[in-house]
């Protein structure tokens, strides 16, 4: 079987090792490993996202498809008197991501394995994401599609999209689920997109 960052358990050999990434003026420690996502520096969609979501203290956040944790961690850090939930299907990365929320001295997150919204409980006032497009159009639009469900009224959906991975059928498909959609940052060629549940 072909290995992927979205596999749910990765076959290639594990070589764990500590990266440091440095986001909104600060620097995180992180283990990461082959297998996983962007494993050596952070993406520049991730980044963009990091910069651009609209995190309030308190907030209840899902960080869908964490990877080794970049994207939750510093939510828990905007969120201090939130909480953060991270998921994803891969457990080498839901693994790393749990080493990584102690490693940042991190007490407002906890990691755990989920396929797509499986093992979710419960609601959030944003949900957060770099999703997986290698993965599929359909895993991307299913995640748009349950993402209501998993939202307070009020509460929104954040997502970064490459411009040439589908940003059109993404910022169409959350128009329509949402019926609204709002670009909140435009840089090198990715874009976030931001759509509220609401009463309206
Ligand atoms: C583009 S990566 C982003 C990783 C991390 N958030 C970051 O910014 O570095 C997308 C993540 O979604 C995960 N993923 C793919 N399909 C999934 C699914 N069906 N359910 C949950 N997570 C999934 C992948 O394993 C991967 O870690």
């Amino acid at each position: 079987m072909s290995d992927h960052y979205y596999s749910k358990e990765p076959t290639s050999k594990s070589e764990p090792k500590l990266i440091e990434i440095e986001v909104l003026g600060q620097v995180y420690r992180l283990y990461s490993d082959r297998g996983v996502f962007s494993k050596s520096s952070l993406d520049k969609g991730s980044k963009l996202l990091i910069e651009t979501m609209p995190i309030r203290p308190t907030d209840r956040i899902l960080d869908w498809g964490t990877g080794y944790g970049i994207i939750g961690l510093v939510a828990a850090n905007l969120a201090k008197q939130g909480q953060v939930e991270m998921i994803d299907i891969n457990e080498r990365a839901v693994n790393l991501a749990l080493q990584n929320i102690n490693l940042n001295g991190i007490n407002n997150a906890f990691a755990y394995s989920s396929e797509g919204f499986n093992a979710v409980k419960g609601s959030f006032d944003l949900i957060v994401s770099n999703p997986p497009f290698r993965a599929g159009k359909a895993i991307v639009h299913e995640l748009v599609d349950k993402a209501p469900n998993y939202l307070v009224e009020g509460g929104g959906l954040c997502l970064v999209v490459q411009k040439k991975q589908g940003a059109e059928s993404l910022t169409k498909k959350m128009a329509e689920v949402f019926n609204n959609v709002d670009i909140l940052a435009r840089s090198g060629g990715y874009r976030v997109l931001f759509s509220k549940k609401g009463t309206f």
